[in-house]
């Protein structure tokens, strides 16, 4: 799918802005605080009806307005698609085609993937950042996933407050459990197979200064004995749950862990080789969406480049044209050397848009 057309209004510090992005790598270029983020945000927004960097969506409206808008012509399998979106202070409405689509039915026909610098480090620190990012990854291919994940987290809800009151009917609740976790487990396990399938294609290896993996604190894939050890584990540990009011083992216990040239990347890595990891995750999730969807989803990276050298910035960049479809860059210094059909150049400097190019 690409974006054809992107029209702001009131959208945090860009009052007006319209923009034809081309269908493979765009460079937003600019100083600090010009509006680089504001405008991928806005990409985003429009997609996942939030944003990345707020739960506030009102702050995404202009000071001093009452609400920003965004309109975005999406062509998607050959067919031109309107969509608008907007916040306001009480809310946000959307409309595709000039009808309002059911929600669920709109998080799968628009599609967006987002790498932002935080997430760097936060792949680093924090067990459950890298179980969501997996799990996250998983609801783009499979929206059923998403069903199961919430009836894990309702289930293990139920049974920790049965646990915290030492209450009895534990059990109840743990043959559940396991048949939902037993189900997230097997579908973690596949993905990241597939994941580090892409990682160490030639198409990957060839652009890539390193190898990169994936691996999961389980191994065995078989569904019925994942289940099977879920429950001995659970019967394990039901005393220490008793005594803690907490649910000791399952999924979101699991650990996820990135390596770069086999080697622990929270302890081994570099800034820069973080960032090149996660960026090179993100590409392997759109080429595993096209796999399974037929066309790529809309990749915003921002602020990519910053910590990357000059190799690095090269390497990414081939490996994006490439394996990949339509692209969205914010850059403070990059210099793009290809000026092709396939590059577009943007400059964004105090809440307006001109194309370089
Ligand atoms: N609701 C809002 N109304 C008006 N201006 C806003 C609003 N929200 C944010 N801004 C302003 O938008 C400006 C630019 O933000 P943005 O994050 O897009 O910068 P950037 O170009 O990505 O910079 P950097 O290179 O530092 O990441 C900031 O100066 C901020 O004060
Ligand atoms: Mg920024």
């Amino acid at each position: 799918m690409n974006v054809q057309r992107i029209s702001l209004r009131n959208f945090r510090n860009i009052a007006a802005a319209e923009l034809n992005p081309c269908d493979k790598i765009n460079f937003l270029l600019g100083d600090n605080a010009q509006g680089k983020t504001n405008l991928v945000e806005a990409i985003y927004a429009a997609a996942l009806l939030k944003s990345f960097r707020t739960r506030n969506s009102a702050e995404l409206i202009m000071e001093g307005e009452e609400q920003a808008k965004v309109a975005i012509g999406l062509r998607k399998q050959q067919v031109d698609n309107r969509i608008t979106v907007t916040f306001g202070k009480q809310g946000r409405d959307f409309l595709l085609n000039g009808k309002r689509p059911e929600t669920n039915a709109y998080y799968r026909f628009f599609n967006v993937i987002v790498f932002h610098p935080e997430e760097v480090n936060y792949i680093s620190s924090y067990p459950a950042f890298r179980r969501n990012l997996i799990d996250r990854s998983i609801f783009y291919t499979d929206f059923s996933y998403i069903d199961t994940y919430r009836n894990y987290t309702r289930c293990l809800k139920q049974r920790n407050a049965l646990l915290k009151n030492r209450s009895v009917g534990v059990d109840c609740w743990q043959e559940q459990l396991v048949g939902f976790g037993a189900t997230i487990i097997q579908e973690r396990l596949k993905y990241i197979d597939r994941i580090n399938e892409i990682l160490k294609s030639d198409a990957f290896q060839k652009k890539s200064s390193e190898t990169y993996a994936l691996s999961y604190s389980r191994e065995v894939t078989d569904r019925t004995t994942i289940a099977a050890q879920l429950a001995a584990e659970f019967s394990r540990k039901i005393e220490r749950e008793q005594a803690l009011g907490y649910t000791l083992v399952g999924p979101h216990k699991d650990d996820v862990r990135f390596s770069i040239n086999t080697k622990e990347a929270s302890s081994y890595g570099s800034q820069g080789q973080k960032r090149s990891l996660v960026i090179s995750y993100k590409t392997a999730q759109i080429a595993d969406y096209k796999k399974i969807h037929g066309d790529y989803p809309i990749l915003i990276l921002d602020d990519m480049t910053s910590e990357l050298d000059r190799g690095r910035k090269n390497l990414l960049l081939e490996n994006l044209l490439e394996n990949s479809g339509q692209v969205f860059i914010t850059s403070t210094d990059y210099q793009p050397s290809q000026r092709s059909e396939q590059v577009r150049v943007f400059r964004v400097e105090a809440g307006e848009i001109n194309l370089v190019n």
